[in-house]
């Protein structure tokens, strides 16, 4: 692969859609050539399924098949969008991916990381990000800055919820830190922003 895969990880209102454009911006000015994207989502696919997943119009999804939802959208993506991009050299930055489904479907939901894991196996199978960013914020803050937004099906969860995905990316954190890079992202968005740019000033540095 010669491009360079970052992603965005983080809960609800840490930030994750604000840096990604000032990323970005960062990466062009630097004569990167650059693909945004996001899961789920990022082909039509996986739009249609981000629908499916996030639209609170009462459709009964039980865990195990949000998790392949998940992994049925991520799949596609890689195919059609990340893995292309990269092979041409692109770079591919991308508003949440693999750490999100450790974070919400085990964390979260409590289901077995296991079986994560073998989805993980099976679909990425052996690709990881370059660089992962993890926006950390307190829950209660980031909800606070997204109290003006309507909540969709999984952002109806209660705060422990929401605890224990922030608690599962800290500790995926603790355990690949040389990808996983922790931001202090309860600070102004210019100070995260400059966090970020240190990060990623070292993935450019050896491209
Ligand atoms: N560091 C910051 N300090 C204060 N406000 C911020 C900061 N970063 C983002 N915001 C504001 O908080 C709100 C949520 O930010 P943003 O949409 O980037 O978060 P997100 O992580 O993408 O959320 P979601 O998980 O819901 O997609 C926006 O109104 C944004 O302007
Ligand atoms: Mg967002």
């Amino acid at each position: 692969m010669l491009g360079k895969m970052i992603t965005l990880e983080g809960v609800e209102g840490a930030g994750k859609s604000t840096q990604l454009v000032m990323l970005v911006d960062y990466l062009r000015q630097h004569g990167v050539s650059v693909v945004s994207t996001r899961e789920p989502g990022g082909t039509l696919l996986g739009e249609k399924i981000r629908g499916i997943l996030l639209n609170d119009d009462g459709v009964c999804i039980s865990d195990e098949s949000e998790l392949l939802l998940m992994f049925t959208a991520r799949q596609q993506h890689l195919q059609e969008v990340i893995k292309p991009a990269l092979a041409k050299g692109q770079w591919v930055v991308c508003d949440r991916f693999i750490d999100a489904s450790y974070a919400y479907q085990s964390g979260g939901r409590g289901m077995d990381q296991h079986r994560v894991q073998r989805l993980e196996d099976w679909v990425l199978a052996g690709f990881k990000p370059d660089l992962t960013l993890l926006l950390d914020v307190p829950v209660s803050a980031g909800f606070s800055r997204i109290q003006n937004r309507g909540k969709d099906r999984i952002e109806q969860e209660n705060s422990a919820f929401f605890e224990r995905v922030r608690r599962t990316y800290l500790q995926r954190a603790e355990s690949d830190y040389s990808r996983i890079k922790v931001i202090d992202s309860s600070q102004p968005v210019d100070v995260v922003a400059n966090a970020i740019q240190s990060c990623v000033d070292a993935l450019i540095a050896l491209s």
